[in-house]
C-alpha cells in the first residue's frame, strides 16, 4: 500500500475524495536543503545566493509557507502570485517579480510593497516602471534579462532562453536599457537575468551560460554600468522517468568559479526542483475497457488536473496505491474529458487494474495543480500537504455548484 509519509493514500482518497494532489512537506524540505546545502558547501558564507523559489510551479499557501520557513525567498511572475506571496508572509526584500507582460496593478502592488527586484522583460516595461514609480515617489531596482539564445530545457516548448522565445533581450537591447535607465529618476539597474528554460537536463547548459553572464557582465561595467547582481534564473531538472540529473555540487561549482568572482549578489529561482517530486495525483479507476485490442483505463482525473501529458507530451509514472504485484498488462491510459489528447500514457505496462483502483501519478507536485481548468466543467481537484502522520487538504475541492453560480445570463435572455 503506498503511503505518503505515513499516510496512507488509500485514506486521504477516502476521507478527501479524487483526484486529489498530495505534497509530502518532508521531500521539499530536503530538496531545499539539498540546494541550500550544495551552495553553502561551494560558497562563502557571506556570500550565499538568494534562494527565490519560482512559485509558478506550486503556489499553494502551505507549500509558500513551508518553504518560507525553512529561509527561502519568492519569485513571482503576476499580480495573483505577487499576492499569494505577501499573503504568505514574504518579507518584500525577499520578492523578485518576473513576468513576460506585468501588468500596471502588479507592477504598482511590487513598488508599495517595496520588492527586491523587479526582472525587465522589454524597455516599454522599464519606462512604465519608472512612470508608476515617479508617480509614488519611489524608486524600483531592476535587473534585465538577457536573451542569451543558448537553448536548455526538457522540451522545445518549456525552452525559454533563444532568440525566437518571447523571452528576455537581446545583449543590444540590455545594453540600451542601462541606456535609457541613466535618464530615468525612479528605477536603479543593479544586473542581469537569465532563465534558458525548465528541466534543463543538459547540465553544460549552465556551464554556457554563466560564462555569457560574466562576458555581458564586463561588457556592462566597460561601458560603465553598475552590475552588482546576477539573477541566474532556475531550470534544475528533477527525475520522470530516466532522465540525467544535474550535478548540484557541479551546478555550485560553476557558481563559484564562474559567478562569485564577479563579485555580484547571486540570485537562484528554482521551481520544479523543490517541489515536483514531492507531489503525486491520486487517481481512481472508473472502467476498464477493451476496444479494438486496446485495453483502456479510464480515469477520473484528466487534462484538467493534469495537462503536462497533453501539453508537453510529459511523462508521469503510474502506480497503483494497492494490489502492485498482480500480473502486467498494456494499457492506454485516459481521462474523462472529450478530447482525444486527454492521455496520459500510451501502451504502458502496469500490474493489472479494475474499476475502483486507486492509481497515483508521480513527480506531480509541480505545473500541475496550478495548471489545472474547469474543463468541461469539471471542478479543480483538492491539495493536501502530509507530514508525518498528520495531513491537511491545503485547498478543498471546488464545489461545481458554486463554480457554475458565478455565470451571468443577461435579463433580455430570459423568456
Ligand atoms: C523566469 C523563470 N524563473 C524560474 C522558473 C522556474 O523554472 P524551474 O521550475 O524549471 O526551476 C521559470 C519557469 O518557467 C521561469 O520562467
Amino acid at each position: 500500500m503506498l503511503h505518503a509519509e505515513n499516510v496512507s493514500l488509500e485514506t486521504i482518497a477516502r476521507e478527501v475524495g479524487t483526484p486529489t494532489y498530495v505534497y509530502s512537506a518532508a521531500s521539499i524540505r530536503s530538496q531545499y536543503e539539498a540546494l541550500s546545502g550544495a551552495m553553502a558547501a561551494a560558497l562563502p558564507a557571506d556570500r550565499q545566493p538568494l534562494i527565490c523559489y519560482a512559485c509558478k510551479a506550486n503556489s499553494a499557501l502551505a507549500v509558500l509557507t513551508l518553504l518560507k520557513n525553512l529561509g527561502s525567498a519568492i519569485e513571482t511572475v503576476s499580480e495573483g502570485e505577487l499576492r499569494r506571496a505577501l499573503k504568505a508572509g514574504f518579507s518584500p526584500d525577499n520578492i523578485v517579480c518576473e513576468g513576460v507582460g506585468k501588468s500596471a496593478a502588479e507592477i504598482k502592488l511590487g513598488l508599495e510593497a517595496g520588492i527586491h527586484q523587479f526582472n525587465i522583460e522589454s524597455l516599454g516595461e522599464l519606462a512604465l516602471i519608472n512612470q508608476i514609480a515617479q508617480s509614488l515617489g519611489k524608486t524600483a531596482t531592476v535587473v534585465f534579462r538577457l536573451n542569451p539564445d543558448v537553448a536548455g530545457g526538457g522540451v522545445e516548448k518549456i525552452s525559454t532562453g533563444q532568440k525566437h522565445n518571447k523571452f528576455g533581450l537581446s545583449f543590444d537591447l540590455v545594453m540600451a536599457g542601462y541606456e535609457q535607465a541613466k535618464t530615468m529618476n525612479h528605477v536603479e539597474a543593479v544586473g542581469i537575468f537569465t532563465h534558458v528554460g525548465s528541466q534543463v537536463w543538459q547540465t553544460e547548459t549552465f556551464e554556457i551560460l554563466f560564462k555569457r553572464l560574466a562576458e555581458a557582465t564586463t561588457q556592462l561595467r566597460a561601458a560603465g554600468h553598475t552590475v552588482s547582481r546576477i539573477d541566474i534564473g532556475g531550470g534544475f531538472p528533477i527525475q520522470y522517468k530516466d532522465e540525467k540529473l544535474l550535478d548540484l555540487n557541479a551546478y555550485a561549482r560553476w557558481v563559484r568559479d564562474i559567478i562569485l568572482p564577479l563579485d555580484v549578489e547571486i540570485v537562484l529561482e528554482p521551481g520544479r526542483y523543490l517541489v515536483g517530486n514531492a507531489g503525486v495525483l491520486l487517481s481512481e479507476v472508473l472502467y476498464e475497457k477493451e476496444s479494438h485490442g486496446r485495453n483502456f483505463l479510464i480515469l477520473d482525473a484528466g487534462m484538467n488536473d493534469l495537462i503536462r501529458p497533453a501539453l508537453y507530451e510529459a511523462y508521469h509514472g503510474i502506480e497503483p496505491i494497492a494490489n502492485r504485484s498482480t500480473p502486467e498488462k498494456t494499457y492506454d491510459v485516459a481521462g474523462p474529458i472529450c478530447e482525444t489528447s486527454d492521455m496520459f500514457a500510451t501502451d504502458r505496462s502496469l500490474p493489472t487494474m479494475s474499476a475502483g483502483d486507486l492509481l497515483v501519478f508521480k513527480s506531480a507536485g509541480a505545473y500541475g495543480y496550478v495548471m489545472s481548468s474547469n474543463y468541461n466543467t469539471h471542478s479543480l481537484p483538492a491539495e493536501v500537504l502530509v507530514d508525518g502522520d498528520n495531513y491537511t487538504v491545503i485547498t478543498p475541492r471546488q464545489d461545481i455548484e458554486e463554480l457554475i453560480a458565478r455565470d451571468v445570463i443577461p435579463d433580455w435572455l430570459h423568456d
